[in-house]
């Protein structure tokens, strides 16, 4: 499923007085789309592993003059159970409730194929772009309860849908990611949950990818946004255990 995004024209207000969290919000994708959310009206909670960035983000939003974000310094690699409750709680307290929540930070690994990759990198990719989702998406639960239009999207990539060569754990976490949103979905009619693959975008991520590709052939995160607007906000209600592609 895609959504056109000549034909798909987000309200200049789609997301007035909801509350988002973005997560990798310092960087790539992450970050356009907490600026973009917040110039269609969200207030934006971003979350990501380094402070500069995040802030960076934060004075762009205060400069373009929109809701005032809160920032969660998290690194997911090495977070505990209480730091995800921490959180929760600190959102709780802030903004009292969550109405959707970007999954989107992620890590590569390295190419290689299955028979050398590396034990300790499979583990830490699973465990940053998949086991870090669940335990971040269990914590927050209870924010998304309290909302009136809850939505719940999480990252996925074409290899998370058809296994391909040398993609080795990142392609692993993306089917868990489905697998993982599929489930959801259908334990909770109460709100939406679904994934989005950006397909090849001009990041850090897809650069390290493909070292020997030109950048400028790609489309740029701004480009792809019309699917993640359509996702959060309350356009897409109804939509549920779907995957979307952005290009
Ligand atoms: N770009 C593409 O072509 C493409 C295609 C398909 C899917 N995707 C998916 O789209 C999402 C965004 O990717 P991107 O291309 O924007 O990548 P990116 O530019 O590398 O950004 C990834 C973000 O995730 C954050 N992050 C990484 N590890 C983290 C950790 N341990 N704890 C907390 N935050 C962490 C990074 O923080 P720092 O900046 O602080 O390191 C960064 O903000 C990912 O899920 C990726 O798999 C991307």
């Amino acid at each position: 499923m895609s959504i056109d995004p000549g034909s798909y024209t987000p309200a200049p207000d789609l997301l007035k007085d909801r509350v988002i969290m973005v997560t990798g919000a310092g960087d790539g994708i992450g970050a356009t789309a907490a600026r973009t959310f917040a110039k269609h009206g969200a207030t934006v909670a971003l979350l990501g592993r380094t402070r500069q960035k995040l802030e960076a983000v934060y004075d762009a939003i205060e400069s373009d003059g929109r809701p005032k974000p809160s920032i969660a310094v998290m690194d997911f690699a090495t977070a505990v159970a209480g730091d995800y409750q921490d959180l929760a709680d600190s959102i709780d307290s802030e903004f009292g409730r969550l109405d959707g929540v970007l999954h989107n930070a992620g890590i590569l690994g390295h190419r290689s194929p299955i028979e050398h990759y590396e034990v300790a990198t499979w583990l830490d990719v699973m465990h940053v772009n998949l086991n870090a989702q669940f335990i971040l998406t269990q914590a927050i639960l209870p924010l998304l309860k309290k909302s009136d239009d809850p939505t719940l999207v999480f990252t996925s990539s074409g290899v998370g849908r058809s296994g391909r060569a040398y993609w080795g754990a990142y392609a692993a976490s993306k089917f868990g990611t489905e697998g993982l949103m599929q489930t959801l979905a259908d334990e909770c009619d109460w709100m939406r949950v679904n994934c989005i693959n950006p397909g090849a975008t001009r990041t850090a991520m897809r650069q390290a990818a493909y070292p020997e590709e030109d950048p400028a052939a790609l489309k740029t995160p701004a480009d792809i946004m019309a699917t993640y607007l359509y996702l959060m906000g309350a356009d897409s209600r109804g939509i549920t255990g779907q995957s979307l592609n952005c290009q």
